[in-house]
């Protein structure tokens, strides 16, 4: 994965009906620990890392880089959005193209925020990169994600095992003017 170049960064902070999209703040550190050392969210990405091991090597601003979002509810961290290049992505279908991933604090799931924040997110995107298409990789059995994705206009390319588990490939076209699909 590589950042996303040719994208103005950063950009105003974006702003929803509930949230704000910004780049990373030395405030923001205490929450990517949390994030980062979250057994609960790394559920299916891995494992979570030690958390003395986040504290000691995360920089003082974490995450500053092109096409990563913080995402902030009432003036504090909830989660990341990420927007990367798939470079090098083993799925060949996936390989070059821009990759959506999405991190939140438990305590913010089930209240749409990580939908409110990928809709904004992509929709940045769409303005930045008209008619790029956006893949996301996400193991079959994280089914909040599942949902998500579909809900995002994600579907399905392929699935394919990796890092011991089912992982799931979707593909989102780039929007059409005025959403009018093309016949
Ligand atoms: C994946 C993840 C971001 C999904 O978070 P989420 O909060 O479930 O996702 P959404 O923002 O779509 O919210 C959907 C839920 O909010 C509820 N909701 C409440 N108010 C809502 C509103 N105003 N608008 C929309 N949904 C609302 C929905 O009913 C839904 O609940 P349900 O799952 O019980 O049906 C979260 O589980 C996470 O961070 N997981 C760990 C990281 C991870 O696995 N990332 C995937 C790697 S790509």
């Amino acid at each position: 994965m590589e950042n996303l170049s040719s994208v103005e960064w950063p950009p105003e902070p974006i702003v929803t009906e509930r949230l704000v999209l910004r780049v990373s703040e030395t405030r923001d550190r205490a929450a990517f620990v949390e994030l980062l050392a979250s057994p609960e969210v790394h559920t299916y990405l891995g494992g979570p890392r030690p958390r003395d091991e986040v504290e000691r090597e995360l920089p003082g601003v974490p995450e500053r880089w092109p096409g990563s979002f913080v995402v902030e509810l009432d003036g504090a961290m909830i989660g990341q959005v990420l927007l990367r290049r798939a470079t090098g992505h083993r799925r060949p279908a996936a390989a070059g193209k821009a990759d959506l991933g999405y991190l939140f604090l438990p305590r913010a799931w089930g209240f749409g925020y990580a939908f409110e924040a990928c809709s904004a997110a992509l929709g940045w995107l769409d303005g930045e990169l008209p008619g790029e298409p956006v893949v996301l990789a996400t193991q079959s059995a994280n089914v909040a994600s599942m949902r998500l994705a579909a809900k995002l206009g994600f579907t399905e390319v392929e699935r394919f095992e990796a890092w011991g588990a089912e992982q799931w490939l979707g593909m989102r076209s780039p929007a059409t003017p005025g959403g009018v699909l093309p016949q």
